[in-house]
């Protein structure tokens, strides 16, 4: 069966990937500084309405509400929303509204947020035009765009690159997630609805690995696409090795002295 753009089958593959592992462990042990700068990068402050797409466990919305937003955090997987949620009350910041919702098809009026952000979230929604038409309906003219994602070049880019060969086929009309790190991509994308748009790529470094095969593990035990990706070879060992091999040897090529630099752009917009 082709997936549509409405597919409920396609949401929930996703939603169901999405929690699979620990995904609070990448959030919270390898990327928690990206949340912060998209949070001063959409230079976030006290009564601003903001909303996070694709929040997961809260890395943005958390650090937004800090710093005195309002905030409502929304995703597709209620299990990390609801780990957000235990970690904002941990964090002291109780009074983030938390929202089940697909980045395709926003339950929020038109307008309705002065900040709309998303931190290497809304490119894992598969049909971009429909999910940045979205982000830009509900951000109010005037109002602040922000985007964190990772680029096709960078690191996780090629982590994707290479786990391609060996996953099902994405649905007719799904464009790969690290297009959203792509400048001119993104420009497109929200088109003549925003000004203002400055883009700049930047690095976070990983100091968790020490080996290529010490992220592989990681990211086999801890990340949904990486699970899914194995659980597709599972019956296959010739496969299985072959993946094992390439992740390893990727993740080899990017650690330096126990670094590793993943690259990400980070794009901010002011809405038309
Ligand atoms: C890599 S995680 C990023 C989470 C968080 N923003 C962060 O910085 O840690 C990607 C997130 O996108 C969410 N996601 C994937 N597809 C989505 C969709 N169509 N609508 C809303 N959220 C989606 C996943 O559930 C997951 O929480």
């Amino acid at each position: 069966m082709t997936a549509t753009p409405a597919s409920p089958d396609l949401k929930a593959k996703h939603r169901a990937m999405w929690g699979l592992g620990n995904y609070a462990r990448v959030a919270d042990e390898l990327i928690p500084e990206l949340g912060q700068v998209l949070v001063e990068a959409c230079e976030i402050g006290s009564g601003d309405r903001v909303l996070d797409i694709a929040a997961g466990t809260g890395n943005a919305a958390i650090p937004a509400a800090l710093a005195g937003a309002e905030v409502t955090a929304s995703d597709l997987s209620p299990e990390l929303l609801e780990i957000g949620q235990a970690h904002a009350v941990e964090a002291g910041a109780d009074s983030l509204t938390w929202r089940v919702a697909d980045a395709e098809a926003l339950p929020f009026d038109d307008a309705a947020f002065d900040v709309v952000m998303s931190c290497v979230g809304i490119m894992f929604a598969p049909f971009h035009e429909k999910a940045a038409a979205e982000l830009v309906r509900v951000v109010r003219p005037g109002g602040r765009i922000g985007l964190v994602s990772w680029t096709p070049e960078g690191f996780i880019g090629q982590m994707f690159a290479t786990m391609k060969p060996f996953m099902a086929p994405p649905p007719e009309g799904a464009q790969p997630p690290p297009r959203w790190g792509d400048e001119t991509h993104v420009r497109g994308l929200l088109g003549d609805q925003v000004t203002s748009v400055r883009a700049e790529k930047r690095m976070v470094d990983i100091d968790s690995f020490e080996t290529g095969a010490e992220f592989r593990d990681f990211f086999k035990a801890c990340y949904g696409p990486t699970i899914v990706a194995y659980r597709g070879i599972a019956d296959d060992e010739t496969r299985t090795a072959e993946l094992d091999a390439a992740l390893a040897e990727l993740g080899d090529r990017y650690v330096t002295a126990g670094v590793m630099k993943w690259e990400y752009l980070l794009l901010t917009a002011v809405r038309s």
